[in-house]
């Protein structure tokens, strides 16, 4: 049986304003999920959306729709643009599917049973779009510390969840796996910022909001945000329903990948969640950097008043979505936070896409056309010092891809191959192949020197295909390589021999950056 994978992104907050910084989670998922299927590996990409809350029923009602047209209409669209970006996810789940609000219930139920959710009263601040309770000390100035906002005092009967039981617990798996929380820094955030200053116990009802899931035993209450989003994790594989077979199979997930804005709730919550449900923790959890955009998070609350075209609906039809999921891995050092600026990307597209990998392909595939009919040449034993330190240079390069990927470090990983198309480019440079062409009695290297560097293109690009899926794929396919699990990485003899190279059109046309930052400005 193969290796299972199960990897996650939160469940997004429904929106038609979907910038590159939401589509950041998903990206990193893609390429990770793609990367884990070309290992062979059995994997389940989850995503989907967080739908219930104060702030959907009041969106819908300016717009003069009931909740659920509101919602349809919008996920219609995500579900639209997770597709222009190429998302390839297993499954979409709405926390509005009937099997998730059921299975919810039951996991209410069984928390107050098992003396977990107890019912209280809560006392806070309440900020309502952020659809967060504060106390009198996080706020920033008696404003909402997220978004900036007014708050309101509010008092009302609520459940609890018994959070603060859970704090050794906590802290024992944070020593115990130490790369359940990455990257490291989050660690000591979540002990010295949450754990150590005191959990409080954790409102998990209301009954001012009427856009939810009822509390099955006591129905004036509905289910409050973290306790109805993070099961989705489980709920989603069927936990709680009358077929959890996807659960056995894949839970716990190998990583729930996150913005690290909500590292608190997947570190601490859904942990202490799962602990009182005698349920397995997931692998790991990794808390990613923000996109900024001219030093702001441009969050769906806020409106940064950003200049750029930051819309993935625009970039990614005119550029490829290969180019712009490619310029987020390579230049957000992953982990962290990074800018983006039209500026970076444009230049970034000409140098690497254009330059690099594009210019490589199309140079060696048009002198395979020219010295040798568009035929693969045969493979060579290898003694020649610059063909030696090709092959030393792409695998050290292979293994680094892949040392990076079991990190889920995108950046790292797409440096690697980029070594390797560097590489390939400097070879050419020095073995100067069209020398080596005029040659008396050249054709021998000349066909060692053509077939390096084509079996350098396979491998780089089937190291590139979880990210720049399109674009490596054409490549492949004009390769003649069929299969979708990594083959040969290896060595020099992957390709066929005698096989016609297909026709390839340009890979990543160059831009002329003035002229594009000017036509983008105006679509900003
Ligand atoms: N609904 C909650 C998650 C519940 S999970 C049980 C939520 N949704 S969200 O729509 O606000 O965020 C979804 C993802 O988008 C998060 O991982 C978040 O970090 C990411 N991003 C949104 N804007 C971002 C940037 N500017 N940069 C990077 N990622 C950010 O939170």
């Amino acid at each position: 049986m193969k290796e299972k994978f199960y990897i996650t992104t939160p469940i997004y907050y429904p929106s038609n304003k979907f910038t590159l910084g939401n589509a950041y989670t998903n990206f990193i998922c893609d390429a990770i999920a793609r990367f884990n299927r070309k290992m062979g590996k059995d994997v389940f990409y989850l995503t989907g959306t967080d739908e219930h809350g104060q702030k959907i029923s009041q969106a819908a009602a300016v717009a003069g729709k009931s909740e659920k047209e509101y919602l349809d209409g919008m996920i219609a669209d995500a579900k639209e643009l997770w597709s222009l970006l190429n998302i390839s996810y297993d499954k979409f789940i709405r926390t509005t599917d009937d099997y998730h609000e059921k299975a919810v219930q039951k996991i209410f139920t069984q928390l107050y049973e098992k003396g977990y959710i107890y019912k209280g009263s809560y006392k806070g601040w309440y900020c309502t779009p952020c659809e967060s309770f504060w106390t009198e000390s996080q706020l920033v100035n008696g404003k909402c510390p997220d978004c900036g906002r007014d708050v309101m005092f509010q008092e009302e009967e609520a459940y609890f969840f018994k959070l603060s039981a859970f704090a050794d617990r906590l802290i024992k798996l944070y020593e115990d796996q130490p790369d359940f929380l990455q990257p490291k820094s989050r660690v000591n955030e979540m002990v010295n910022n949450f754990i150590k200053p005191g959990l409080s116990d954790l409102c998990v009802s209301r009954t001012s909001v009427k856009w939810g899931v009822p509390v099955e035993f006591d129905p004036k209450h509905t289910i409050y945000v973290w306790i109805d989003a993070l099961p989705n994790y489980i709920t989603a594989l069927g936990y709680g329903s009358e077929d959890d077979s996807l659960f056995k199979r894949y839970w716990p997930a190998d990583v729930h990948m996150i913005g690290k804005e909500i590292v608190r709730f997947h570190a601490i919550v859904w942990p202490a969640i799962l602990m009182a449900l005698e349920l397995p923790l997931p692998k790991h959890i990794f808390g990613h950097g923000w996109i900024m955009f001219g030093g702001d998070k441009l969050s769906k609350s806020k409106d940064a008043g950003v200049k750029e075209c930051v819309d993935p609906r625009i970039l990614a039809p005119r550029y490829s979505s290969d180019a712009v999921r490619y310029f987020l891995y390579r230049e957000i050092p992953f982990g962290s936070d990074g800018n983006y600026s039209t500026e970076a990307f444009l230049t970034r597209f000409n140098a690497d896409l254009s330059n690099n990998y594009g210019n490589l392909v199309s140079r060696t595939f048009s002198m395979v056309k020219k010295y040798f009919d568009g035929v693969i040449p045969e493979s060579n034993s290898l003694t020649d010092p610059d063909d030696l330190n090709l092959k030393e240079i792409v695998d050290s390069q292979v293994k680094a891809t892949f040392e990076a990927m079991e990190k889920f470090d995108v950046t790292k990983a797409t440096t690697a191959i980029f070594n390797i198309f560097t590489e390939a480019n400097t070879y050419i440079q020095k073995v100067q192949p069209w020398a080596v062409a005029k040659q008396e009695g050249g054709q021998t290297r000349l066909k060692t020197i053509l077939r390096n560097l084509l079996e350098t293109i396979r491998i780089g690009s089937e190291l590139f295909e979880p990210f720049a899926p399109i674009a490596s794929r054409k490549v492949l396919d004009a390769l003649n390589i069929e299969g979708n699990e990594f083959a040969n990485l290896d060595n020099f003899n992957g390709l066929k021999a005698g096989q016609p190279l297909k026709d390839l059109g340009i890979l990543f046309p160059r831009l002329d950056v003035q002229k594009e930052l000017e036509e983008l400005s105006t679509l900003a």
